[in-house]
């Protein structure tokens, strides 16, 4: 009987993911900055927190919801911000969107989609979405996205501050990596990007000079609640709260910035402190087992984002790829719950009892 083709694991979804791309965009998409060793840190980090679970505790009945800038969630698990998804396919971001409101996660558009968020809004995807940031240095067109993206219904901004200059991307250089025309990227085309673009073209259109004093012009500009994505120190996670941000995405990039900062397991507990309640604290960065789902949130952290693995299911099945890489993660985070013997998510903060 041969085996069925049909991936039933991240991992697997991932090889048909490698099988479906060419050599450039696997390069941008899978690398990471320089020698990529955040890259496997930020995987192994939370490979290596062992759980001390307990028994004989009713699990029969389960919650995986989560309360997140007040609204409640159905799962702690949510897709991270990706550039470029009409690489991956056809239908782009619409696509991710769709597949990720089919899992009833939250869904987060970047600044450099292939897509405009009045498009993504237009799709007929209702499922709860943010909008990612990143400040063009023609800030004109970052108020104008935004103000699309208030007026799509999306509910928050994740305002992305660990890219002032682009990483040093070996493996894109290597392959040379094209994006494409600009004009597929409405952001960047509107920011000024002209022709056949890299990510380097895209990046030097990224204004390098934010400080703290410019997440209060996006927070009260738009009335959405603004997370600061980058963070991977308490003090930088308390300059954002106040700077009057609703809190921080624990985030080094997926390894792609700066190479050798830690893995956001290794500093989720020191910004999760430093922000002591008064704020968000949410954490991407290998993500991708539900155990790893279990200890961020035993760790503090509300939600957590995927990166990569959502761009696996996208190019291996479109929306149905998305949702199936997410039911995974999210079948495995009920399994943790039961077995943990923590049946309702919201009781996993603070649970270091539950770590060795
Ligand atoms: C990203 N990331 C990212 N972040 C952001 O704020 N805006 C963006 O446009 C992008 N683009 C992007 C493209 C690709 C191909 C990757 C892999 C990552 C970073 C992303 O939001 C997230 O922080 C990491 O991907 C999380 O790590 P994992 O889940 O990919 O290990
Ligand atoms: C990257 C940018 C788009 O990591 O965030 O490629």
């Amino acid at each position: 009987m041969p085996a069925d083709p049909t991936p039933t694991t991240l991992a697997d979804f991932e090889a048909a993911y490698r099988e479906a791309l060419p050599e450039g965009t696997l390069a941008y998409y899978s690398g990471a900055a320089a020698d990529e060793l955040t890259l496997g840190r930020n995987e192994r980090a939370w490979q290596e927190i062992t759980l001390r679970p307990r028994v004989m505790i009713d699990v029969s009945d389960r919650n995986p919801s989560v309360t997140v800038l007040g609204r409640e969630l159905s799962s702690p698990i949510a897709v991270a911000p990706t550039a470029y998804h009409r690489l991956a396919h056809p239908g782009g971001e619409e696509e991710m969107a769709r597949g990720a409101e089919e899992a009833d996660c939250v869904y987060t558009l970047s600044s450099l989609a292939t897509s405009r968020p009045a498009n993504v809004a237009a799709s007929g995807v209702e499922g709860p979405r943010w909008f990612q940031v990143y400040v063009f240095r023609d800030r004109a067109v970052t108020r104008e996205l935004i103000a699309e993206a208030v007026e799509g219904g999306f509910e928050a901004l994740l305002l992305t501050v660990d890219l002032p200059v682009l990483g040093r991307r070996d493996r894109e250089i290597s392959t040379g990596f094209v994006v494409g025309d600009a004009e597929s990227v409405p952001g960047v085309n509107a920011a000024g990007g002209e022709g056949l673009i890299s990510m380097q073209d895209t990046a030097d259109l990224i204004d390098p000079s934010l400080t703290w004093d410019d997440v209060a012009e996006f927070a009260e500009a738009s009335d959405l609640p603004v997370l600061v994505k980058g963070v991977l120190r308490g003090d930088d996670a308390a300059l954002a709260i106040e700077a009057g941000a609703a809190g921080v995405v624990v985030s080094n990039h997926g390894g792609r910035q700066l190479d050798t900062v830690p893995a956001t397991a290794e500093v989720l507990a020191e910004v999760v402190e430093a922000v002591s309640g008064d704020g968000e604290v949410l954490v991407d960065g290998g993500i991708r087992r539900g155990t790893d789902v279990a200890k961020a949130l035993i760790l503090g952290a509300s939600t957590v984002l995927v990166g990569r693995p959502a761009l696996w299911g996208l190019a291996a099945g479109g929306a149905d790829g998305v949702a199936a890489v997410l039911e995974i993660l999210k079948d495995e985070f009920d399994r943790s719950l039961a077995l943990l013997g923590v049946p309702n998510a919201r009781d996993l903060a603070g649970r270091s009892d539950l770590l060795a």
